[in-house]
């Protein structure tokens, strides 16, 4: 990641290798009207990416680290959208981080849930299942282990290094932790989306 002097704007170069697969998954499987609120949206690409396609959806995007929002505030003017907020500053791991938004259609969440500790993975859930309305969709992107498996050598270093970085971080596995931690919070696995470099789009459901 990196910035330009004076801009604010945070240029992600993953983004800009990824965004046009996530937005095109997003797309086929997210709902077709209303609101998307996105927690960790880092620099903003990503949001700001899906919102241009999709003008029939309103997004709110956010992050607690203050330069992201500062990022996302300056993507957000420079594309001139009218579909997309100014950035809020939840923190997924807050009991009430939900509280500020009004009932949604979806939730969206980009590479978020390795790089914090698995509590942001259950507040993520937590939150989604009382904001989401009922044929709401949670949406979340990264990589998963399947299974107790890496499903690649350059994910499991990919680990070793958060790990290394954090030990409360680390590549979910989507069978063994996620899918249980969907199911206790009362959503279902809709569609798995397999992503390049060997990322995967999940898409939830509530039952
Ligand atoms: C690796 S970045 C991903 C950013 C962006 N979604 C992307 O894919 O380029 C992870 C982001 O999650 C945010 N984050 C970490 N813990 C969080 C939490 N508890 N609640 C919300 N966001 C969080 C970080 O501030 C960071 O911007």
């Amino acid at each position: 990641m990196f910035a330009m002097s004076g801009d604010a704007r945070i240029y992600s170069p993953s983004s800009a290798r990824n965004r046009d697969f996530i937005r095109d998954a997003f797309l086929k499987h997210m709902p077709t009207k209303g609101v998307i609120v996105e927690v960790g949206s880092g620099s903003g690409e990503h949001c700001i990416h899906i919102a241009a396609a999709a003008p029939h959806l309103y997004f709110l995007p956010g992050d607690p680290d203050e330069a992201s929002r500062a990022s996302i505030a300056a993507w957000i003017a420079e594309s001139a959208l009218d579909n997309i907020s100014q950035p809020h500053d939840s923190d997924v791991t807050q009991e009430n981080w939900r509280e500020r938004f009004s009932a949604c259609d979806g939730v969206l969440s980009i590479n978020m849930i390795h790089i914090a500790p698995f509590a942001a993975a259950k507040g993520l859930f937590a939150g989604a299942a009382s904001l989401l309305k009922d044929e709401g969709r949670l949406f979340l992107y990264g990589p998963f282990k399947r299974d107790g498996a890496h499903t690649a050598p350059t994910n499991e270093a990919f680990d070793q290094w958060l790990k290394g970085r954090d030990s409360s971080w680390g590549v979910r596995d989507l069978d063994r932790e996620i899918a249980p931690l969907a199911n206790r919070t009362g959503f279902k696995i809709r569609d798995i989306v397999e992503m390049p470099a060997n990322n995967l789009s999940v898409v939830f459901s509530k039952y």
